[in-house]
């Protein structure tokens, strides 16, 4: 689903690396979005680093069609108001265990918010991120995972309103590469900094497939995050994220900073 490739020589004339920043955004924007500012200021500091940012209302984007949470209109139209940002939205398909119609309904609602004008705001949702994706091989019933993923995701590209509808599949560890082939990015570990191995964890991906691969390691105490970063540039992933909650339910401004800066840095 890689459609990017004609104009990858022009995208490495200008930056100095690929790798992006791939932001689960799952605080409560707070009053005016205010809890999403150290994720803006971030944005804002380093404008060549391209991120794509989870917004994720209610474990999904609710049942209601736009969000009725005035905050969430006001901090999505602002990660909108900036070029170096896609919005994706959060939608769970718990191993295949949740029923395929909840997770069509989840990106018909996302898609409608492309239609928002009641106050002016942008809300639109660029691309879909699954979560709890089902990363069985060779267990029986694996095909079934990937016509359920399959499905899901030629879903997202047919109906999110957008140019290239990035598809993120969350199976948090090593996927089956056959599920590669229907998803832009894939996470490939999700885990504890004391888990993260550097160029070791890296080496587990196989080569092929690291700029198809994203990193999020969180429960981050002290980390070098230059030097973390440095060598997933060098090796190829695609995308990455550093947090120090355990959660995604808090943001840290320093280590956002700290990451756009090594992220820029390549
Ligand atoms: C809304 O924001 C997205 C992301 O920046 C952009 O692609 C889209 O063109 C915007 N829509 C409108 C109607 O301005
Ligand atoms: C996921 O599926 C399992 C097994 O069917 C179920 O017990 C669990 O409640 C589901 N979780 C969510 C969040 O729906
Ligand atoms: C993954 O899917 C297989 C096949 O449908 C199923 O047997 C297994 O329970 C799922 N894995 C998890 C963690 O739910
Ligand atoms: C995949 O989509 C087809 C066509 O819509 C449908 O018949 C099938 O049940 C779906 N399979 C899964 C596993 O969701
Ligand atoms: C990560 O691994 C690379 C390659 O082996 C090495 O050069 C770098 O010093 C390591 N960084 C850290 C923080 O361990
Ligand atoms: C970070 O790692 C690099 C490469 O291993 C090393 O040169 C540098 O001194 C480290 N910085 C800190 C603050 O530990
Ligand atoms: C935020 O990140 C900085 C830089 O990595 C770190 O020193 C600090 O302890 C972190 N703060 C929290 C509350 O985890």
């Amino acid at each position: 689903m890689k459609s990017l490739f004609l104009l990858a020589p022009l995208f490495l004339a200008l930056s100095t690396t690929s790798l992006f920043i791939l932001l689960p955004l799952y605080v409560y924007p707070g009053s005016q979005a205010s809890a999403w500012s150290p994720a803006t200021a971030a944005i804002a500091a380093y404008p060549k680093v391209q991120w794509q940012v989870i917004v994720n209302p209610a474990s999904g984007p609710g049942t209601t069609g736009y969000p009725t949470d005035a905050n969430y209109i006001t901090g999505i139209n602002y990660l909108n108001s900036y070029a170096n940002v896609k919005t994706l939205g959060y939608v769970d398909t718990n191993f295949t265990h949740r029923a395929y119609s909840a997770v069509v309904s989840d990106i018909n609602v996302y898609a409608t918010w492309a239609s928002y004008t009641e106050t002016n705001a942008n809300i639109s949702i660029a691309g879909i991120f699954f979560d709890d994706v089902n990363n069985t091989a060779t267990a029986p019933g694996s095909t079934a995972v990937s016509t359920y993923m399959q499905n899901a995701s030629a879903y997202a590209y047919a109906n999110v309103p957008s140019d290239i509808t990035p598809v993120v599949f969350n199976p948090g560890s090593l996927a089956p590469t056959g599920l590669f082939s229907y998803c832009d990015t894939m996470v490939e570990f999700e885990n504890t900094q004391s888990s993260y191995k550097n160029q070791t964890t890296i080496n587990t991906i196989p080569s092929a497939y690291r700029d198809q691969s994203a990193i999020l390691v969180y429960s981050i105490t002290t980390a070098n995050v230059s030097s973390l970063v440095h060598t997933m540039a060098l090796d190829g992933v695609e995308a990455v994220y550093f947090t120090s909650d355990c959660c995604y339910n808090s943001l840290n401004g320093t280590l956002l900073m700290q990451l756009a800066a090594a992220v820029q840095a390549g």
